[in-house]
């Protein structure tokens, strides 16, 4: 059973930034790395990146000691880091992780402002709504979500645990309420056949990729394979070679016997991917372009305020801190910590940058 119970929760085009990547020239990108390097030192702090942010954040992250990943390694990564300091550059919701995880650290973000339309879409007084009306429902959320929904869940999910995690579930008899990607709850309900009610939100990035357009492009590239992020719909996922998340896609890329891959998420990925795959091609899967539905295209407005200018003066001037209230950090605790304790359980925790 596949269900849909939620009123549909998509942004509204004023909510949604526009996408201003940061550019830099050579002199500049320098002089600002050997600044930030600098500060991290002095501040005992290391950063912790996701792969849509820029190449050069990227750099500086894997260059500095600090870590690149997906938002459940992110998430692991900060337990296990030593600095009093933790710099995330992604979107808000791995910087509340990190702060629910590790209260003792002072976690700064460079752009407060980056925000996740998943997790804006799932308002916190709706959503404890929503699972009171199915009270005999596992409530699985993905990492998407702000500490407060998070703190009334039984589970986190990634993308990378969430088949696993369900399957689990599934097999032990319980029914589950998923929340908030609607293409990526059904992607789960479909591949474990479990019992999902799903609450109707999506990605602005990845709802945006067309299963037409897509088709066309396979056409024209017989020899490529597709690579499909979860949070795609449904007609997009029928046409992928693999469906995973941001690490299992960076491995497909290395591991398919493939030189040439068709990728629908978002692009930042793409410095990972040619690192780990230097020789193959990758095409970005369409989405219709500005004149069509596209809002990103195929790059996260959020993501991308990430910057080295933003980084050195977040640790110049300071700001920018991830406080999360007391009672909703420990209660928001549970579902996460249970998830990275499933994960080490299984040995899935998702494999770090070194491995992808
Ligand atoms: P991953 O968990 O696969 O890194 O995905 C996070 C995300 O925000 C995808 O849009
Ligand atoms: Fe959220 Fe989509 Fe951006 Fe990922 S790509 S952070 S799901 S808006």
């Amino acid at each position: 059973m596949n269900a849909v119970a939620a009123r549909p929760h998509r942004l509204t085009p004023d909510q949604v930034p526009d996408t201003v990547v940061e550019v830099l020239d050579r002199d500049e990108k320098a002089e600002l790395t050997e600044r930030i390097r600098r500060l991290l030192r002095e501040q005992d702090a290391t950063l912790v990146a996701h792969y849509y942010t820029s190449p050069e954040l990227q750099e500086l992250a894997d260059a500095s000691g600090g870590y690149v990943s997906d938002s459940l390694d992110m998430a692991r990564f900060g337990t296990e880091c030593a600095s009093s300091t933790l710099i995330v550059a992604g979107v808000r919701f791995m910087g509340e992780t990190a702060k629910i995880l590790n209260p003792e650290k002072r976690v700064l973000m460079p752009d407060l402002g980056a925000e996740c339309s998943l997790d804006l879409g799932c308002p916190p007084d709706e959503f404890a709504a929503f699972c009171d009306a199915h009270p005999d429902r596992e409530v699985v959320v993905y990492a998407n979500t702000s500490a407060a929904v998070k703190a009334r869940a039984d589970w986190m999910a990634t993308s990378g645990i969430a088949l696993d995690l369900v399957r689990h579930l599934h097999a032990e008899g319980r029914k589950i309420l998923w929340a908030p990607d609607r293409h990526l709850g059904a992607w789960v309900q479909k591949e474990t056949g479990a019992d999902v009610l799903l609450w109707d939100g999506a990605c602005v990035v990845h709802e945006a990729f067309k299963a037409d357009g897509l088709r066309v492009l396979k056409a024209e590239h017989p020899g490529a394979m597709v690579l499909v992020h979860p949070e795609s719909p449904a007609d997009v996922i029928a046409l992928a070679d693999f469906v995973g998340s941001t690490t299992g896609i960076i491995k497909a890329a290395k591991e398919l016997p493939a030189d040439t891959f068709i990728v629908a998420t978002d692009n930042g990925i793409f410095h990972k991917m040619r690192e780990a795959a230097p020789h193959k091609t990758f095409i970005e899967a369409p989405t219709g372009g500005k004149g069509a539905t596209c809002v990103s295209c195929a790059h996260c407005p959020w993501m991308a305020m990430n910057g080295l200018r933003s980084l050195a003066r977040v640790l110049e001037r300071g700001g920018n801190e991830i406080h999360v209230d007391p009672t909703i950090r420990e209660r928001a605790a549970r579902p996460i910590q249970r998830l990275l304790d499933f994960a080490r359980s299984r040995r899935a925790v998702v494999l770090g940058n070194n491995d992808a």
